[in-house]
């Protein structure tokens, strides 16, 4: 009887672990900051919306055909790269000098690999860059000059002017310079495909009145982005200075790894805890090898969304978020 009991509890939560296993998944942001009354604003919030179901829809027809991480986090990445709305690559924030210097990065949970570019003026989508060093050198990051003249070298997509990455609204900005302001802002995403792999990928404009020369956290490995297989694959957003000094995403992913601590908690503990709304304003987004996700921001607003699809069903879930709640498209 005992034996009974016991196979039937062991069956149940069995089954409640098949029934919560997902085949693929795929989070998305598209940085955070000050924004919680964005969501108000309904044309505005919309926009924001639209972008974010974009780029889920981008990942997801990669994904659902079995494409691999890196695949479908350089074609999200790509799209946010070339949308305005966001800070990276056009519409990218700029220097104290109103130039644009371009930082980015991607990672492969399975073996650890990485590629990095930092600094760069020339290159449309530095998300592209980054991986090319991933692949085509020995190396994990390429910065400034070299990083550019590495992609054309290699015939990535390049501007003859830097100023291609302004937008009205950056120049507006500029115009600004001189007031004090705080933006955060940043692209991300992060994956778990069909094979169990994880990957994560983040791409940016930097942070808004930056010293020429600065790099942030998205292109350091392990600050602002990093993914294992073990752990997590993390793409962070937020004041940089402090998600270096935390080194949050290897943080966030050994937690998971080492500490076996649930990704949800480990993520808050490090977004409420290490760092907080003053000393590391942002957030991250996350997914470990069982698709769970987490996604916390200290800041007003994050922009974010997450599609997955279960085992065994033929559609996918997705939601959308900019302040506290998020919008389920689809369920
Ligand atoms: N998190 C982006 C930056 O600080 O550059």
């Amino acid at each position: 009887m005992k034996s009974f009991f016991i196979g039937l509890i062991v069956s149940l939560v069995g089954m409640q672990l098949v029934a919560q296993e997902r085949e693929y998944v795929i989070v998305v942001h598209g940085g955070a900051g000050a924004m919680a009354g964005l969501e108000n604003d309904q044309e505005k919030a919309a926009q924001y919306y639209a972008a974010l179901d974009s780029a889920l829809t981008i990942g997801d027809a990669i994904l659902s055909k079995g494409g691999e991480g890196p695949q479908a986090v350089m074609a999200v990445i790509n799209y946010f790269e070339s949308n305005p709305l966001f800070n990276a690559g056009v519409g990218a924030t700029c220097t104290i000098d109103g130039t644009f210097e371009l930082d980015a990065a991607i990672m492969e949970g399975k073996d650890l690999s990485a590629g990095a570019v930092a600094g760069v003026k020339f290159i449309k989508h530095p998300i592209d860059a980054a991986y090319a060093v991933k692949t085509q050198t020995e190396h994990v990051m390429l910065a400034g000059e070299g990083a550019d003249l590495f992609a054309k070298a290699k015939g990535l997509d390049t501007v003859e002017d830097n100023q291609y990455f302004a937008t009205p609204k950056t120049m507006k900005w500029v115009e600004q310079l001189k007031k004090e302001s705080k933006k955060n802002g940043t692209v991300g995403c992060v994956v778990l495909d069909k094979q169990g792999n994880l990957t994560a990928g983040t791409s940016t404009g930097g942070r808004f009145k930056k010293q020429w020369g600065r790099v942030g956290d998205a292109p350091i490995i392990g600050a602002g982005t990093y993914a294992d297989n073990e752990g997590c694959a993390v793409s962070c957003t937020g004041h940089g200075e402090y998600y270096i000094r935390h080194v949050v995403a290897y943080n966030l992913s050994t937690r998971v790894k080492m500490l076996h601590q649930p990704i949800e908690k480990a993520a808050d503990e490090i977004i409420f805890g290490e760092l907080n709304s003053e000393a590391g304003n942002g957030g991250l987004i996350a997914v470990d090898k069982k698709g769970n996700i987490a996604m916390p921001f200290n800041s007003g607003g994050m922009h974010r969304g997450y599609l997955y699809k279960e085992k065994g069903k033929s559609t996918v879930t997705k939601a959308v978020g900019i302040g506290k709640t998020m919008k389920v498209l689809q369920k």
